[in-house]
């Protein structure tokens, strides 16, 4: 400009329409940001470790469900090398209840990679952080932002509306996600990417909610296209989803005084190497009398008795519905081969998923969360 133009006297436009997106968005973020464990204070260096041990946890898991685990694993595991020579079981029990278990396997993978083959310090790149397990392109995006200030955005589901509302973006997900990943790096500010990446996830999480979002405290309302027209909850647009078909089975519960029955998944797979009680395989379209063929036989167990009604648990592929039985085994009875007995009073320290603790919880009576 020059300084004859620069002297001009022009009034000065509204502050929203001449700020860019990217700094209205800080200016909101410092004003607004949440407080989470995980996160480092205003001006301050992120720790990757906690970053990175967060944004596995996150996946797929509210920020609710995730702070208090992310406060016993830091305690237990105050860095990488800490948990990278902890015992992956150790690491399931304090897992177990998150779900999506192959998260917490990978999650190990990964701190054991970082120990033993990056002395102890997690690699400052998208592309290195995607070679260690557990870490995909999303992840690695928000690790790279967040710990390392990589100009770089991670898009995850809160991303996608804020983005799909702000510039109306009409196709439908998934076919979206290259289009809006490229309007979403338009968001990110020339420095301090990793508080552009958090701000849009906090927008999302506070502000641009799937429903009744509260356009007028968003800092882009003046700008936003799905709000200008009143469409904002029509965003993002989605095929609609097809859920997976019900799984039907059958679990046993057995008791032995105040001891339970239970057995290790295998490694590979569904929970793999959770704890559950023994049951049937889990099948679309099973009738009951077939799962309950699948009853351990103990000697000296009394008659086994059904309760009342199903457990139900929703998996990410499928749901399915476990009709429980109970039975009682006389003192001394021997657990069957690759089975065991354990206190009830230890069940908190196993690694139990949600799924069988809704089913212990059912078979003992106890109100749903009291089976740990
Ligand atoms: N969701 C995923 N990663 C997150 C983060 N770092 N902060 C808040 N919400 C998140």
């Amino acid at each position: 400009m020059s300084p004859k133009s620069a002297l001009k006297a022009k009034p000065e436009p509204a502050p929203s329409k001449a700020t860019s997106r990217p700094a209205l968005l800080l200016a909101w973020y410092d004003r607004h940001r949440r407080r989470l464990p995980w996160r480092a204070g205003p001006g301050q260096a992120s720790d990757p470790y906690r970053v990175w041990l967060s944004e596995i946890m996150l996946q797929q898991t509210t920020v609710k469900a995730v702070g208090p685990y992310f406060e016993k694993f830091v305690a237990r595991w105050p860095d990488v090398t800490a948990l990278g020579r902890a015992s992956q079981d150790d690491v399931l029990r304090m897992w177990a209840g998150l779900g999506y278990y192959s998260r917490a396997r990978n999650l190990y993978a990964c701190a054991v990679a970082v120990t033993g083959e990056h002395g102890g310090v997690f690699p400052d790149t998208e592309e290195d952080l995607r070679a260690l397990p557990g870490i995909g392109p999303y992840t690695a995006a928000a690790i790279a932002a967040i710990a390392f200030d990589r100009r770089t955005m991670p898009v995850d589901g809160n991303i996608e509306r804020v983005v799909s509302r702000l510039f109306a973006v009409e196709e439908e997900l998934p076919q979206a996600k290259p289009l809006i990943q490229q309007l979403a790096a338009t968001l990110l500010a020339d420095s301090r990417a990793g508080d552009s990446a958090q701000a849009l996830m906090d927008l999302g999480a506070s502000i641009c909610t799937p429903k009744k979002p509260a356009c007028s405290l968003c800092p882009f309302n003046e700008d936003c296209i799905a709000h200008a027209q009143g469409t904002q909850e029509t965003f993002p647009r989605k095929a609609p989803k097809k859920s997976g078909t019900l799984r039907r089975g059958a679990a046993f519960v057995v008791t032995r005084g105040d001891e339970l029955l239970v057995r290790t998944r295998p490694e590979k797979g569904l929970l793999g190497g959770m704890t559950e009680v023994p049951g049937s395989d889990w099948v679309a379209g099973q009738d009951d009398a077939t799962a309950k063929r699948r009853a351990p036989e103990l000697k000296g167990l009394s008659r086994w008795q059904r309760k009342v009604g199903v457990v139900t648990h929703v998996f990410t592929h499928f749901p399915l519905e476990l009709v429980v039985y109970t039975a009682k085994a006389e003192a001394r009875t021997r657990a069957p081969e690759g089975m065991r007995w354990v206190p009830t009073a230890t069940l908190a320290g196993e690694a139990l998923p949600n799924v069988m603790r809704k089913v212990i919880a059912r078979a003992l009576n106890l109100p749903p969360g009291r089976s740990s």
